[in-house]
This record gives structure tokens, sequence and C-alpha cells, in this order.
């Protein structure tokens, strides 16, 4: 929502009614009238039932369900009670009868007002949850293999833990990784920024059978800018519905993904044992301390497909990057390209494989001693 325009369609026949609903709508000047056929999102739409009530409950409930449009108020001149309930049940927040005069109509729009602004305050509510960013030092490295296997692995330590999985690549895979047809992408979210709020985002996110949700890549180029206010407007949201969330950021710098880096709790830098991925490593931890943010406290370098006997041993690594490898995941090609093909996460398919035991190693890491354990020392922040 526009922090001081609400968008409003009118679909009013009746000329009077139509007259008096604009009028009311100019004196609050914070609306703004939108053609009745300008396509997109509006924040309010008024609509006068015809003469086929059904066919406009049945448009009503379904452009509810929709993300195109915010709140749906409807106006009647049927006096019949029962039509108020259909409204109601149809999903309008608001119903002006015959002859409604200006002050129920004032007041409607004044809820509706308060509910915006409402939802606007519930968004920028105090951070919860950690966000926990994946980043890949070259393509191909197993980022994403990293980022839905860790977040199985953190959301298999409790139930009671919430954990959302977000796919920021453009042509993302997460939604193959775990076999999900997904309905909506984090890009129609930030298209529908402005009604974004925590009860919004937990009926459009993906539910995986783990528990975990999912925010899908968008899977299409639609040149839309996603700029670092409405990503951080998302993150915002999701850190009140989730402990933890982790990011798939894949290996892009941009605008968005640097945003991500920002606000992250922790940063895994995934490599392998090669040099070109090491060249670029040392390029991103270059970045990193020339943009001040994520701090080296906060990154993490974990080393994927780790062969132990490789040309290029651990130590190496360690010497090239100038930091110590936090963690490494054993290289497990038939079971990592087994689990991709399946749509399953290794936790699924193959729980008690030495691969999936080092994820769950490594979400021990981040993840807090339980309540009733002794207050040890948070392992949070042991990095
Ligand atoms: N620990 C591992 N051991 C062996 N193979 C692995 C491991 N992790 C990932 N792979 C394999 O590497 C390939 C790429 O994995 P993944 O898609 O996770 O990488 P990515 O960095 O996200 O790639 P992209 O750049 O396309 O997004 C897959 O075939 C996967 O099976
Ligand atoms: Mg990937």
């Amino acid at each position: 929502m526009p922090a001081e325009k609400f968008r409003v369609k009118l679909k009013i026949k009746e000329p009077a009614l139509y007259k008096q609903i604009v009028n009311i709508l100019q004196g609050f000047k914070v609306f703004e009238i939108q053609g009745e056929n300008v396509l997109g999102n509006t924040d309010l739409l008024i609509l006068e039932l015809g003469d086929d009530p059904d066919h406009d409950f049945d448009m009503v409930h379904r452009t509810s369900e929709s993300m195109e449009v915010g709140e749906i108020f409807l106006a009647s001149d049927n006096p019949d009670q029962s039509v108020l309930i259909r409204a109601m049940q149809a999903g309008a927040r608001g119903f002006f009868g015959p002859g409604a005069s200006d002050t129920e109509i004032q007041t409607a729009l004044e809820r509706f007002m308060d509910r915006q602004k409402k939802a606007v305050r519930v968004a920028a509510a105090p951070r919860v949850g950690r966000i926990i960013t994946v980043l890949g030092s070259k393509g191909g490295v197993g980022t994403t293999t990293v980022a839905v296997n860790l977040a199985m692995a953190i959301k298999e330590k409790s139930s009671a833990i919430s954990v959302g999985l977000m796919d920021m690549n453009l042509f993302g895979e997460i939604h193959l990784f775990l076999g999900i047809d997904p309905t909506y992408s984090w890009s129609e979210i930030t298209k529908n920024i402005s009604r974004l709020d925590p009860t919004f985002l937990k009926n459009i996110l993906s539910a995986d059978p783990s528990g975990v949700d999912v925010l899908p890549s968008p899977g299409n180029f639609n040149n839309q800018h996603v700029s670092s206010d409405i990503i951080m407007r998302l993150l915002r949201v999701m850190q009140q519905t989730h402990d933890y969330i982790v990011v798939d950021v894949g290996q892009q710098l941009n605008e968005a993904a640097v945003k991500i880096l920002e606000m992250s709790d922790f940063v895994f830098l995934v490599a392998v044992q090669s040099l070109p991925c090491l060249a670029n490593a040392n390029n991103i931890l270059i970045s990193f301390r020339n943009m001040g943010y994520p701090r080296e406290d906060m990154t993490g370098i974990v080393v994927n497909r780790f062969i132990k006997k490789a040309s290029i041993g651990l130590e190496d690594v360690e010497l090239s990057l100038r930091r110590k490898v936090m963690w490494t995941i054993p290289n497990d090609y038939a079971t990592t390209v087994t689990a991709i093909n399946k749509g399953q996460p290794l936790n699924r398919l193959a729980p008690n494989l030495p691969i999936t035991e080092s994820f769950r190693q490594l979400a021990d890491m981040l993840i807090d001693p339980p309540e009733h354990e002794e207050k040890k020392k948070k392992k949070w922040w042991v990095f």
C-alpha cells in the first residue's frame, strides 16, 4: 500500500450512487480513483451488484481470493438481509444497502484505512526470524543443494521451529528440488507489496511436506525491477512469520541480493575445490569488505563436494581465501542428483547417509539450544 494513497476502482452503474461515493472518496484526499478498466492492482474495489447477483457473488469470491484486489465493498439496492449475508460470505469487507448515508460510507472507508494502517504497523514490527543467506561463489557449486537441505535440516530439529525458504534466482529450481508445483512466486508478492502482511504471506507460501514454507522463484523474466525497498519489506514480513529464513541468492550481487546480504544474520559462501571458484570466492570476500557487510564473523565458507585427497586440499583453500573453512559437505553426486531428479530433499531420500548428517550438523551450529536445555552459551554467536 502506498504510504498516503489508496487505489480505488469503482464498478457502479447507478449515477447518483456513483457520484455520492466519488464525492466522499475525494473528501478524504487519500484515495486515487482508477478507471474501471485499468489493469493492475487496486487496494479497494467498490462494486454495485447487478441483475445477476449469482454471477456477481461468484466474481466477488474469485476476486477476493486473487491478489489483484485488496478489499471489496459491495453496494446493492436490494433491501433483503440475505444479500448482505451473501456479500460477506463472498468475501466483501463492506456493504452499502439501499439509500446508504454519507456517514455509513465514510465510516466504512475509515475502517478500511485503519485496517490498511494496521497492516503496515505489523509489517514494521521488530524483527524476529534469522536470515541465513546462501551465496554461490560460482554457478553449479551446489548453492541450491546447500540452501534446500540446510532449511530441511533446521526444520527437522523441531516441528516448533518455522522455516521459510526463498529462491531469489530468477530461474531458480528450489520448487523442482522439492517437487512443488508453486502457485505464487516472490515476484508476485513484490508486485503486491502494498498488501503484504503476515496473513497474506502465509496464504501464498508453498508448503513442503516437511513443513518448510517455500517462496519459489518467478521462473520467467518480466523485466520487473526488484528494489532493495521491496526486498526489505518482504524479508521483514518473513521475519515475523518464521524463525529462520534461508535464502538462495544464487551467484548474483544485484541490488536485491545486496540488500539481502545486508539484512542477513549469517551468510554461507559456497565454494568447491577449484581454482576459478576460489578466485571468484576471493573477489566476493573482497566485495564484502568493501561494502562493509556481511561482517567477517557473519560469513562462513562452505566447501561443497569436498574431496579429502583432491589436488586443491583444504589448507590450499584456506590459504587462498585467507580464511578458515567453516564447513565441508562430502562429495556425493549420485545421491544429490537422485534427490534433485526425484524432487526430494536429502533427509527424505537418504536420511542416514553422511551427506545428510553433514547438513544436520551444520544446522546444529545455527540453532539455539532448546528452551529446556541448560542455558549454555548460545550456539548462534559461537562463530
Ligand atoms: N555435495 C555434493 N556432492 C556431489 N554433487 C553435488 C553436491 N552438491 C551438489 N551437487 C551437484 O551439483 C549440481 C549442481 O547443484 P546445484 O543446482 O545445487 O548447484 P547451484 O550452484 O545451485 O547451481 P546453479 O548455478 O545452476 O544455480 C547438481 O547436479 C548436484 O547434484
Ligand atoms: Mg541454484
